[in-house]
């Protein structure tokens, strides 16, 4: 199933929640919220509050990308905040298969993400583990940078190799998502779609967001 999930980076925070509820009229299934701490990626983002506050201004799952070192540390608080999916970086994450156990033990689904640099094979022994894999189609950091067409082959093999070892994670891509490129990476298997600038960059993100889904699902149809 194709779900929509706007990138509230590139959101107006002063009216963030009429922003939220104005990509979910548009069909935004799930809210991406990028976690960023000036180590992992040169940038400073948001942290649990804003997790808290979001939780009372939307029913949609909240969808937290950790780009952050010591994830352990603050996992606990980010699903007592509110998440209900947590993604951690392969690269940040020494003990891997501990993570992800923590976030599954605090009720969240758990997904790993990898850079574009980073091949899908260091995923193999986690594969099992993860509820998600999402993969970088930009280096993490940053809204609206331009789309790594080197993230098609990696959606392409993560559903191969679901497929082949019977497994049931989902595919998730982030980063440089819109109208331009949206068809491919559903033609390669990803099914969840993380848009910032395409859906708050200009115009109406209820538009924006009904129309690059209706791009995302016209694609479905046309998978080979
Ligand atoms: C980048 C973030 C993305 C970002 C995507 O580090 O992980 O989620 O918000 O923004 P766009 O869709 O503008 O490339
Ligand atoms: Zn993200």
């Amino acid at each position: 199933m194709i779900e929509l999930a706007p990138s509230i980076l590139a959101a107006d925070f002063a009216h963030l929640a009429d922003q939220v509820a104005d990509a979910t009229a548009g069909g935004g299934a799930v809210v991406h919220l990028d976690i960023m701490d000036g180590h992992f990626v040169p940038n400073l983002t948001m942290g649990p509050p804003l997790v808290r506050s979001l939780r009372k201004a939307t029913d949609l799952p909240l969808d937290c990308h950790l780009m952050i070192e010591n994830a352990d540390q603050f996992i606990p608080e980010f699903c007592e905040a509110g998440a209900n999916w947590i993604s951690v970086h392969q690269e940040a994450c020494v003990h891997l298969d501990r993570t992800l156990h923590l976030i599954k033990d605090h009720g969240c689904r758990a997904g790993v993400v990898i850079n574009p640099a980073t091949p899908v094979e260091t995923l193999s022994e986690v594969l099992e583990l993860a509820d998600y894999i999402l993969v970088m189609s930009v280096n993490p950091g940053f809204g609206a940078q331009k789309f790594i067409p080197g993230a098609v082959h990696k959606i392409r093999r993560l559903a191969r190799l679901r497929a082949q070892r019977g497994l049931g994670y989902r595919i998730e891509v982030d980063g440089g998502i819109d109208l331009g490129t949206v068809a491919e990476v559903v033609r390669a298997g990803a099914e969840i779609l993380v848009a910032g600038n395409a859906i708050f960059g200009k115009g109406d993100p209820k538009v924006n967001a009904r129309e690059l889904l209706k791009t995302a699902v016209e694609a479905t149809l046309q998978k080979v």
